[in-house]
């Protein structure tokens, strides 16, 4: 690469954001996620996110359960241009499609926005992925959403984060007035008042004032709102935690916004902070130390395989988080862990609506490589070069069932079914370690199984029985002395496909007792 390829390279990665928006359903994650790409222009009309599930049933023929049950399996991605910013969306799917792949895409993120409804605060599946984002110690942005409606006090939700989810906050905005009474919010780092008109046309207009008391803020919202206003905000400048950058970036402050997404109120400046504030594409560790995204060589790493995109070609499609340096199409590179070189001649890059053939792409960037079957979830690609990004980490299973196959003579096909399908990270497999052996499916959610029995049907002609079992929590189990005797109440000692113990437990109580009785090991939420 030469001087002035590099200079290119640099302002690319630059101009990058990358990143995943996070909630529990019904937050708002799709109109938002809506709202962002209008800004971008990226989708002409309001109503194409969910549009675009229904017509690409109508059009493709996706997996027969996504028809059956109209949820997408697939988490997308989205890009599109902001001022000068290349801004890629990368969807996490939420609802009964929740899965290890929805954690998983969080590791493609370099930041994470952190949906929540006003209303409802901090919900289940936000701290879960809160916890893989925390995990990395990637930022976290928080938008507050439907400030339109009747909500919780704001102080009482940024105890909320502290106290569930151990982040503190700085509230970039703050709300005047809220539900029936919303006027606006004060921007705390503009110095402006953001005037939201509650009439059928809902029009937002920007105010610029001099500080919180500025008596025109009195003007516009009226005395009471304005008192509270100021009370609220000499609070926070007192009690209220400073701004600090470095603790931004290091997920330990998140900053704050309200807004009402499906209203278009506040998320033009959500999205400018965020862009401002958010690092551009972050390094990732190898083998040989960590990769910086300004490295020319290009280099990636499989984060999502995503099955059957079109079953008459049993197609695959290989999701890559690319770490360093441009990919062209057709350019070489080197499968690390097959150990071979390969062409990247088709490559898609994800817009909201079309899957469109690239050309090329920089760090940051995810691309979809057509996969005839030689990619597993973490291979690495290099250009001239043969080191390995860190494994991806194996997520504690909720789930648990136990397989057997229906017909013994298809026992071949069964356990090449099985041998693939963990693989790809559809399931965890776990075997007992008692005498007759089972096999146990762990999973993060209820849909992994429906996927895991219809592919096996589908695509290895084999018939399975699930059983569900009670368990609720897997830890793997690290020391010297395992005893698989110390796990038989409400509890059983198994292990991992490379031969690690994991102890499942069908309660919190058994977990406890099980740590206490047990005080010589380690118990871990991931695998080793
Ligand atoms: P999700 O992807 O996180 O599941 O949420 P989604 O965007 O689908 O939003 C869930 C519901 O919340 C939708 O209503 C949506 O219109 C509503 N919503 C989103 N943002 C706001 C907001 O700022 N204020 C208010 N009041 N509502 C908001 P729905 O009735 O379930 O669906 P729809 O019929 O409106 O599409």
């Amino acid at each position: 690469m030469n001087e002035q390829e590099q200079r290119k390279l640099n302002e690319e990665v630059a101009k990058r954001r990358t990143f995943a928006i996070i909630s529990h359903p019904d937050a708002g994650k799709t109109t938002l996620t809506e709202k962002l790409l209008l800004f971008g222009g990226a989708i002409r009309l309001a109503g194409t996110v969910k549009g675009r599930k229904a017509a690409k049933f109508a059009t493709s023929d996706w997996m027969e359960i996504e028809k059956q049950r109209g949820i997408s399996v697939t988490s997308s991605v989205m890009q599109f241009d902001y001022k000068g910013h290349k801004v890629n969306i990368l969807d996490t799917p939420g609802h009964q499609d929740f899965s290890e792949d929805t954690y998983r895409t969080l590791t493609a993120a370099d930041a994470a926005v952190m949906l929540i409804d006003v209303a409802k605060g901090v919900e289940a599946q936000t701290i879960k992925l809160f916890q893989v984002c925390r995990m990395r110690g990637i930022p976290i942005f928080t938008f507050i959403n439907k400030l339109d409606r009747e909500g919780q006090n704001p102080f009482d939700l940024l105890e909320e984060l502290e106290n569930v989810l151990g982040i503190r906050s700085y509230p970039m905005n703050w709300p005047i007035g809220m539900g029936k009474a919303l006027c606006g919010v004060y921007d705390r780092t503009k110095s402006r008042v953001e005037l939201y008109h509650n009439d059928e046309h809902r029009e937002i207009t920007v105010q610029p004032v001099a500080g919180y008391e500025d008596p025109r803020i009195r003007e516009m919202a009226g005395e009471h709102l304005h008192d509270e206003l100021c009370q609220d905000l000499q609070l926070l400048d007192v009690a209220g935690d400073p701004f600090e950058m470095d603790k931004v970036l290091a997920g330990e402050l998140t900053p704050v916004f309200f807004g009402s997404a499906i209203n278009n109120f506040g998320v033009q400046t959500f999205l400018e902070n965020f862009l401002q504030l958010a690092p551009s594409p972050q390094f990732r560790k190898s083998t040989e130390g960590e990769v910086e995204a300004t490295e020319p060589k290009f280099s990636g790493y499989v984060f999502k395989i995503q099955a059957n995109m079109n079953p008459a070609h049993r197609d695959r499609l290989a999701f890559l988080r690319i770490v360093s340096g441009k990919f062209e199409r057709g350019m070489s590179v080197k499968h690390v862990r097959a150990g071979k070189d390969i062409k990247l001649a088709q490559p898609q890059q994800f817009l909201a609506q079309d899957r469109d053939i690239v050309d090329e792409a920089y760090a940051g960037d995810i691309i979809g490589l057509f996969d005839p079957g030689i990619f597993r979830i973490g291979d690495t690609l290099v250009q001239g070069g043969s080191f390995q990004y860190d494994e991806l980490p194996t997520f504690s299973p909720e789930l648990f069932c136990k397989v057997t196959v229906k017909n013994a003579l298809k026992h071949k096909q069964y356990q090449k079914g099985i041998d693939q399908l963990t693989e790809e990270g559809t399931i965890q497999v776990f075997h007992s370690a008692s005498v007759f052996e089972e096999t146990i499916l762990g999973v993060v959610g209820q849909l992994q199984f429906e996927v895991f029995e219809h592919r096996m049907k589908g695509e290895y002609g084999v018939d399975i029985m699930l059983q569900r079992l009670n368990y609720q929590f897997a830890r793997w189990v690290v020391g010297k002395n395992i005893d698989p005797g110390k796990f038989r109440i409400n509890s059983q000692l198994v292990k991992d496909k490379k031969g690690n113990y994991v102890a499942l437990f069908e309660s919190e109580y058994a977990l406890r007792s099980a740590l206490e009785r047990n005080s010589d090991l380690e118990f871990l939420t991931n695998a080793p």
